[in-house]
């Protein structure tokens, strides 16, 4: 997966070509945040693979974490994510996070976005996992959409951003170290074309899609972290995938999230034999770091022999569960579940990762006008586990930062800097075989060798694995989106497993029988190079 730099052929004096001044691939928060933020002075354009009402961040359910009550502070948001990192977190940019969360806040209030307010007016403050305060404010339980709504509503009357729907962005152009621009797919007329550009952020989310179960979208496989690799951006921490510990677990559907707020208002977690179990495996119960419950869950499944487990708020009224989840109850119910009668049959699923481009707190990585922001980026906030509700947070605070950064840095640059001339040739093959067989069994492997539980053996299968696959379609040319999505979760399992194995010890969410322990002398951040 080393071999060939770009993923497609390409000729810039053939093919049709649009300058902007910034590029921003993916319409998550963290990449309408970042429009936003930018001076309108400069004409921007995001490019999303589907509409820009389908990212991970329209799903987020349960809110956004921020220091407002009286008894709260920054300094306990700080040692509350520092805690939940387990020993991980890069605390310069924890601080930028906590600190910088509530004038966000209020600019996203000022944006139009509306959170439930208490009978004082005030924002509703609730409590997620290993959160030490209430600090989690919410919309119901569609806080994601109901941010993602408005800050869309608000870059379409811009008219310095143009959104590029349907447009697959497959590699980034670089000359003698700097951004020049994207090479992008346009799914409606199937052509290839280069967006030129001074700046490009990505900001393209996770890669639930390696594993069968998540709560991710379906484009959600790692294309901008892929890119940003091939490019020779430096990654890190792709060992600390996070499991989200209640999924709803129905035969017709295993990726519905129940958000941890849930939790948050007293549910308890029950084996198949209905026995409360998360005393036995932490002082702080059901609300213990979202990567103790997922193994703690994990480990009664298998004591118990089943495939799930369940989640009991049956002690509260319906009139109250309908008001405070709304979509939860009403998506339960057209399961068959009342959740103020029967309890909720759960199961963990891949949620989101923390590890991706390595960036610093102002976005940048090492490549000259390429930046990140949110689930792609990896700048240490989360450590080896994020704290509930953070992302979303993350997405506003470090997409602001690229924002003014980049609003002072382009002040002197314009269009004509920007020029190119570039051919690739790598000679390789369509190919004919049904690659959905092939996209499954990525999945399978993932899921059993890389998912919760690891050790040197499961990685190992893992690796040849995949390896074989990367062997044989390094050489197929891609035709189409599959094709191309197939190439990047290839080399995401692929550096995933090998940042796995490199990691012997345990720690957040990488948990390996064959080293059990955490090793604090040893370990510490995990940085990936594209090898020559
Ligand atoms: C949830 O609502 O449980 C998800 C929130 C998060 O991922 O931080």
């Amino acid at each position: 997966m080393n071999k060939y730099r770009y993923l497609v052929d390409f000729d810039t004096d053939k093919i049709e070509t649009e300058y902007h001044d910034v590029i921003i691939i993916g319409s998550g928060i963290a990449g309408v945040y970042t429009a936003l933020e930018i001076s309108s002075r400069y004409n921007i354009a995001i490019l999303t693979k589907e509409t820009i009402d389908i990212s991970n961040s329209v799903l987020a359910q349960g809110g956004i974490a921020v220091s407002l009550d009286k008894e709260d502070s920054p300094e306990l948001h700080f040692n509350d994510t520092i805690y939940a990192g387990a020993g991980l977190c890069d605390e310069k940019s924890v601080w930028v996070l906590v600190n910088e969360a509530a004038e966000n806040i209020d600019k996203l209030c000022k944006y139009g976005a509306n959170f439930d307010k208490n009978n004082q007016e005030e924002l509703s403050l609730t409590r997620e996992g290993a959160h030490s305060k209430n600090r989690i404010i919410h919309s119901g339980d569609t806080t994601g959409k109901e941010v993602c709504d408005k800050l869309i509503s608000v870059v379409k009357t811009r008219s310095n951003v143009k959104i590029k729907e349907r447009t697959f962005a497959v590699d980034l152009i670089v000359e003698n170290g700097r951004c020049k621009g994207v090479i992008a797919f346009d799914e409606d007329k199937s052509t290839y074309r280069i967006y030129l550009s001074q700046v490009v952020v990505c900001a393209t989310g996770g890669f639930g899609q390696l594993y069968h179960n998540t709560t991710n979208p379906e484009v959600a496989t790692g294309d901008g972290v892929c890119l940003a690799y091939r490019a020779g951006a430096e990654l890190m921490d792709l060992e600390f995938v996070q499991f989200h510990p209640t999924v709803l677990f129905h035969p017709q559907n295993k990726s519905f999230l129940i958000s941890e707020a849930v939790r948050g208002e007293g549910a308890i977690l029950r084996n198949i034999n209905n026995e409360r179990f998360m005393p036995r495996y932490h002082e702080l119960n059901e609300l213990a770091p979202r990567d103790v419950v997922s193994r703690a869950i994990f480990e009664e499944m298998k004591r118990t022999g089943s495939d799930h487990v369940y989640l009991d708020i049956t002690f509260k009224d319906k009139e109250h569960l309908e008001n405070r989840f709304p979509n939860i109850y009403k998506t339960c119910l057209g399961y068959g579940i009342d959740m103020s009668r029967d309890f909720i049959p759960v199961a963990p699923a891949e949620h989101y990762c923390m590890g991706g481009i390595r960036t610093d707190v102002f976005g940048r990585t090492n490549i000259e006008g390429f930046y990140a922001c949110g689930e792609a980026a990896c700048n240490g906030i989360h450590g080896a586990n994020r704290l509930a509700s953070n992302s979303l947070l993350e997405g506003l605070v470090f997409g602001r930062k690229i924002g003014d950064e980049v609003s002072s840095l382009m002040s002197d640059k314009t269009k004509s800097d920007v020029k190119l001339s570039l051919r690739y040739e790598s000679g390789r093959k369509s190919g004919d075989e049904d690659i959905n067989h092939i996209i499954d069994d990525i999945k399978s492997t993932m899921t059993e060798n890389v998912g919760i539980i690891r050790n040197k053996d499961g990685l190992l299968h893992a690796k040849a694995r995949i390896d074989k696959y990367c062997e044989a379609f390094e050489e197929r040319k891609s035709v189409n989106i599959k094709d191309l999505e197939l190439q990047n979760m290839l080399l995401l399992s692929k550096l995933v497993i090998e940042s796995s194995l490199e990691r012997e010890e345990s720690r957040g969410a990488h948990y390996r029988t064959d080293f059990d322990r955490t090793d604090n002398v040893k370990w510490k951040r995990n940085i990936i190079r594209k090898k020559a």
